[in-house]
């Protein structure tokens, strides 16, 4: 008889940039203040990214760094999963630049698009394809370049978005515990609340999409708001329910960062206290699928999380989506800092992953270049 398998959370990572915007920068760019941007939002700053940065980069920061807690070589990863909805293209995935950066060769590459609610929608994903027996080591990272989609003249938007990765490497166990259920959810008749209206294949980008600034994101502030209020309780409550764990039982709610009033409004109706809510909003801003991998990241680092606790995680997003999971946290806390020789030994590791890239884009050219050549010479002595 096969034992049961558990999917353990063993590695977390975040980046977030070091650009700092604060809400008076914002007052002296659009019209509003520091005082209605905290009080409706809770939000004082966000990170922004430089002009280098961007969604693949900050994942592979984060990547690296889960990797490290875990001690797992990127060649044990079967599959990354990427959920964003600011990916670097529409193709190729940002999943397989983050797949060949870290060296990845034995692993499948994704993105996963669920608007905010993403990550937790990879957490399901990659947890079930890990009990299942499929995979052992399932990569699942929440990465966001929000600012590049953002209308810097529009107050209702810009106030409130930044940018920031995290990543959580799931791994196979048989200790019990870990992602122990998880609730997807959606109602696409509410797309049109959130959305990137230009880009894609209904507003491919032309002039006219840019004069109409369909390629910034584009909100209803006031019905998502109506929406997340209603959802993020409910959405909690079934994943506790998954888990046959009680209101009581819950050591730390980690919710989606978009504002303080709908996380209130969500511990309200579960009767959770705040001091059982983790929240970093204040700092970031919602970084869409990155607020929950970061906030989990700096729970860990606030002493937070012991071994033994229950988690539940909730968000919602564009879609509309939802999405909530109830993890049991197993790893001993805090995790081993790594010697010195093999933190030296993961950089090699990366410096020769960059040089077998390029030693396959060189090859890639040189063969179709040679290709091309002997065609032309066979086509010649044949005429
Ligand atoms: N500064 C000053 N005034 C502003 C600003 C601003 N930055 N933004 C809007 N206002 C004004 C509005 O124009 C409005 O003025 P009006 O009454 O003259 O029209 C007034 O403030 C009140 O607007 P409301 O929409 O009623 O304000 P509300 O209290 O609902 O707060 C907010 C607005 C913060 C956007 C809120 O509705 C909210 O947080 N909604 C949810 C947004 C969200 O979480 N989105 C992310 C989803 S997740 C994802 O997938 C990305």
């Amino acid at each position: 008889m096969t034992s049961k398998r558990y999917a353990q959370i063993v590695g977390w990572g975040k980046y977030v940039p070091t650009q700092v915007l604060t809400n008076d920068d914002l007052a002296k760019m659009v019209d509003t203040s520091d005082d209605w941007i905290r009080a409706r939002t809770g939000i004082v700053e966000r990170r922004i990214a430089d002009p280098r940065e961007t969604t693949s980069t900050m994942s592979i920061k984060a990547a690296r760094a889960a990797l490290q807690v875990a001690d797992v070589a990127p060649e044990r990863l079967d599959l990354i999963i990427v959920t964003t909805a600011t990916p670097d293209y529409l193709f190729p995935a940002t999943a397989c630049l983050v797949q060949d950066a870290l060296g990845a060769r034995r692993a499948g590459a994704f993105d996963l698009l669920a608007g905010c609610s993403g990550f937790v929608y990879g957490l399901g994903v990659g947890s079930q394809l890990i009990i299942s027996g499929a995979y052992e080591n399932v990569l699942v990272i929440g990465a966001e370049t929000l600012s590049r989609i953002m209308d810097w003249t529009d107050r209702n938007t810009c106030v409130l978005f930044g940018d920031g990765a995290g990543a959580l490497l799931l791994q196979a166990s048989d200790a019990p515990g870990g992602v122990l259920s998880f609730t997807l959810g959606a109602d696409g008749s509410g797309g049109d609340l959130l959305m990137l209206p230009g880009g894609g294949s209904r507003h491919p980008a032309s002039a006219e999409t840019v004069a109409q600034k369909l390629h910034y994101a584009r909100m209803n502030g006031r019905e998502v708001f109506r929406f997340a209020t209603r959802i993020m309780g409910q959405a909690a409550k079934e994943a506790i329910q998954a888990a046959e764990l009680k209101i009581d039982d819950v050591d730390l709610f980690i919710p989606h960062q978009a504002n303080i009033r709908i996380i209130q409004s969500a511990a309200k109706h579960l009767g959770l206290p705040m001091d059982k809510v983790f929240v970093n909003l204040d700092r970031y801003g919602n970084t869409s699928c990155a607020s929950i991998p970061i906030a989990f990241c700096e729970a860990i680092e606030e002493e937070r999380i012991k071994p033994g606790d229950h988690l539940v995680l909730v968000s919602f997003g564009a879609g509309l989506t939802w999405a909530s999971a109830v993890v049991q946290w197993h790893v001993p806390l805090p995790a081993p800092r790594l010697p010195g020789w093999k933190r030296l030994l993961r950089r090699v590791r990366y410096c020769w992953a960059r040089l077998v890239s390029r030693l396959r884009r060189t090859y890639r050219k040189f063969s179709s270049w040679w290709g091309k050549a002997v065609g032309r010479i066979r086509g010649n002595n044949n005429g």
